[in-house]
This record gives C-alpha cells, structure tokens and sequence, in this order.
C-alpha cells in the first residue's frame, strides 16, 4: 500500500479535492493536487501582468517561477518562489483564468515533469501517493495502481460549490464549471479524458464519505 499510486481525474467541482484528502488520510498515504499547481502559474501570470491568453507570452515566462506542492493531505501548500499562495489560488479570477492557461503545452511540459518527481522523488521510494488532476491517469502516471473518473451532474455540482462559497450565485457557478469542462476536455494537449483503465464513479447521489469509503475499498480490493 505504502508504494502505490492512486490517479484521480475528472470534471471540475466532482468534490475530487475533498474525496482524495480523505483517501489519503485513511490510508496514510501523501497526496498531491496537480490543480492547485497549475491556479499557482496562473497566479504568477496574473500577477506579473502576462496575458493569460497569449499562449507565447505564458511560455516565455513559465520557466522563470518555482514551484513547490506539500504533499499532506491535512495541510496541502502550495508555493511560488517561495510564498505561500494557497489562499490566493482560489480567488474567482484564478478560477476563470486556469483552464486557457492549462491548454499551453509548455506549462504542461513543466507541471508534468515536477508532478513525476513528486510521485517518484530521485532518490527515495516511489508511490504512496494520491494524485488527482484531468490527466493523471492518462498521461502524468498511466501505470498507476488505482485510477478513477470522478463526475457529477453539473447542476448537482454547482449547487454543492456554490454552498461552500457561502450562497453565491448558482447558475453562474455552473456556467464556469461548464466552461471549464469545455475547456480541459476540447484542448489538444493531455486533455480531460476517461483513462485506460480507470473506473467511472458518478457522485451525483453520494455524500463525501460515501465516496471516500467506495474509494478506500477500490484500492484495498486493488492489493
Ligand atoms: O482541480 P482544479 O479545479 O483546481 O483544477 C484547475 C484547473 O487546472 C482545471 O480546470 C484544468 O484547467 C487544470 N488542470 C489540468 N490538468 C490537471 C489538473 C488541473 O489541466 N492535471
């Protein structure tokens, strides 16, 4: 169990942050949120004044920030040059401005080779780990142990995240996630796909601890 790796995908707001924090605790393993890496670019873009659709231009500056993910599952952080910006990740303008960013192959290329380090760091065992994104388990780590194809109905979805956020605006929740979903499934690069392999779970009807439970079994009946 110790050297596993669990690859989770899927649609935006399915509630995978949550399901795979919960994975990870319960089977004391590390966890990495891939998404968070790729709102931290966005972040440096925004706030460094590159056009987040001028795809030259962000490849012109990815290489030029450093990234670092803890890999908790209590207590994920995410640095860029060395600040803590996993508050500054979730803002409503980072949420709009991830996915055309995410399309641009060269932050790709950079994001892919730090996520198998963290998977497989040089040096010390590989695996243990819980990995959710949109292409882990068809590009980042296709030879995980476990993979799974997180959806929700995207009504379902936006009412569950809008109530986190405190009652905002539902049907305008739900146009981003739908644009997002457009986005990530229809760019050309690693796009948002159901891996070879992985099992589909729709969480549309299931609280998150039954999602957490269906997923622990899934990967202890996986050993
Ligand atoms: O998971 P989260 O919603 O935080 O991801 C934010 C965005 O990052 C996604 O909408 C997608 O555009 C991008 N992403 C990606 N590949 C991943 C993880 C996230 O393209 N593996």
């Amino acid at each position: 169990l110790g050297r596993i790796v669990v690859a989770v995908d899927g649609t935006s707001g399915s509630g995978k942050s949550s399901t795979c924090r919960g994975v990870a605790e319960r089977l004391g393993l590390r966890y990495l949120d891939t998404g968070a890496m790729f709102r931290a670019v966005t972040w440096w873009m925004l706030e460094h004044d590159v056009d987040v659709h001028d795809a030259d231009a962000v490849s012109a500056r990815v290489d030029h920030l450093v990234l670092a993910s803890g890999t908790d599952p209590r207590d994920p952080t995410i640095e860029v040059d060395g600040q803590d910006v996993s508050v500054q990740i979730r803002t409503d303008e980072v949420t709009r401005s991830v996915s055309p960013v995410s399309t641009v192959p060269a932050v790709r290329a950079r994001l892919l080779d730090l996520q198998r380090q963290i998977i497989a760091p040089p040096g010390q065992p590989s695996g243990g780990i819980v990995v959710e994104g949109r292409d882990i388990g068809s590009v980042v780590w296709p030879q995980a142990e476990v993979k799974v194809y997180v959806t929700a109905d995207p009504a379902a979805r936006a009412a569950r995240r809008a109530r986190e956020e405190g009652g905002s605006d539902v049907g305008a929740t739900e146009r981003v996630l739908r644009e997002r979903d457009r986005i990530d499934s229809g760019r050309a690069t690693a796009p948002l796909v159901q891996a070879d392999g992985a099992v589909h779970l729709d969480t549309t009807s299931y609280t998150l601890d039954e999602v957490v439970s269906l997923l622990v079994g899934l990967v202890e009946q996986t050993l």
